[in-house]
């Protein structure tokens, strides 16, 4: 017997208006180590968009369920299988073969939505240790942001960022991962500057705990603003997603020895950046890949612990899943699109 599973897939060519539903189906009896789960919920990452639109890999085999954020519940297991039971609420992890220290190459091949089928699934089938368990007082759509922009947050501020109380951390712009960074630095006592292009979204920063805002639209010297609110001594800690467009800016408000945690290209992945600033100050350009299972184990005792919520701006129906890209691709959102069905 085999379970029907409904599914949005890019089938047969990118792009969101190929995006379609389809049926496919999960099987009844699963692999003695495998485990069996009905999916609730997504959260959508920029990765996801450039997924679909073919831009993240145009060799990516399809079809393809998108998305590597998921939460639901264990409907079954295999015979084997020791940590679950039907009924436990799981996260997927973002690289399947990841589970602890530094990733090998073959790891960074295990990702979910690409290249192996996603989280945009009714039904999914796991390894026993592809799963963690979901925090306790998040909902599952606030719990499927964690896997990628929480833990890749996660990271940048806590693994690598070294920082500590009365540390200042940098966060470019509004969206997922910067608002999480946002909660964990302050989480850790650090002060924390943020910028966006929209006042709106500034004073809602503040309202999480943001002590600085710069508008980065009328203000395009913000590397300055930057450095007036550290007592001119650079951020310890900036949280780059904008990449070529924003980097070489980056290089001039953090502070000697101070590290740049490189997450995104939102402005450009190519440039002709001058290397002097971080010879001649010692600066630190770390590049960020989300993070191991454990990684997001020891992230969701502290979420647990401090009672961390996750920023979803908008959440969407299972018909509604063009639409919930459209917005993310719109920018119009602050903090996480998510997408709940169950
Ligand atoms: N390396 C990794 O492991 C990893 C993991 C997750 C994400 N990423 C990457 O990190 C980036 C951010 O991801 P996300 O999920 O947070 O994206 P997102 O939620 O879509 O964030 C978009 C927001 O970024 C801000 N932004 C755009 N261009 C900017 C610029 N030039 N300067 C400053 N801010 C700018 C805007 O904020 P305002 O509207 O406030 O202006 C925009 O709303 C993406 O490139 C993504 O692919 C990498």
């Amino acid at each position: 017997m085999a379970i029907r599973n409904r599914v949005w897939e890019i089938k047969d060519s990118f792009g969101l208006e190929n995006l379609k539903q389809n049926e496919r189906t999960v099987p009844e009896m699963i692999g003695d180590n495998e485990v069996l789960v009905r999916l609730t919920a997504t959260s959508l990452n920029y990765r996801d968009y450039l997924m679909v639109i073919g831009k993240y890999n145009p060799r990516q085999k399809l079809p393809l369920v998108p998305c590597s954020d998921g939460a639901g519940i264990v409907e079954s297991v295999g015979k084997n299988v020791q940590k679950w039971r039907k009924g436990d609420r799981v996260l997927p992890i973002f690289a399947q073969g990841w589970m602890d220290g530094s990733p090998d190459l073959e790891s960074l091949r295990t990702t979910l939505g690409g290249p192996n089928d996603g989280c945009l699934s009714e039904y999914g089938v796991f390894a026993e240790s592809g799963l963690v368990k979901t925090p306790d007082h998040l909902t599952d759509a606030q719990a499927a942001t964690l896997g990628c922009a929480g833990l890749t947050a996660y990271n940048a501020v806590v693994r690598f960022g070294g920082i500590e109380p009365g540390s200042s951390v940098l966060c470019l712009g509004t969206g997922g991962v910067s608002l999480f960074a946002l909660q964990f630095a302050k989480t850790m006592g650090a002060k924390v500057i943020i910028t966006s292009s929209s006042e709106e979204k500034l004073e809602r920063a503040k309202q999480l705990g943001a002590d600085e805002t710069i508008n980065y639209s009328t203000k395009s010297n913000w590397e300055r603003e930057v450095r007036k609110y550290t007592d001119k001594k650079g951020a310890d800690l900036i949280v780059e997603v904008g990449g070529a467009g924003t980097l070489s800016k980056s290089m001039m408000c953090v502070r000697p020895y101070g590290t740049i945690a490189l997450i995104g290209v939102l402005a450009g992945g190519e440039s002709n950046l001058s290397l002097y600033p971080i010879l001649m100050q010692g600066v630190k350009v770390q590049g960020v890949i989300v993070g191991s299972k454990n990684d997001f184990e020891k992230m969701n005792q502290a979420i647990s612990h401090n009672k961390i919520i996750p920023v979803v701006d908008r959440s969407f129906s299972w018909e509604e899943v063009p639409q919930a890209f459209e917005y993310l691709q719109s920018g119009k959102h602050f903090g996480k699109v998510a997408i709940q069905w169950a």
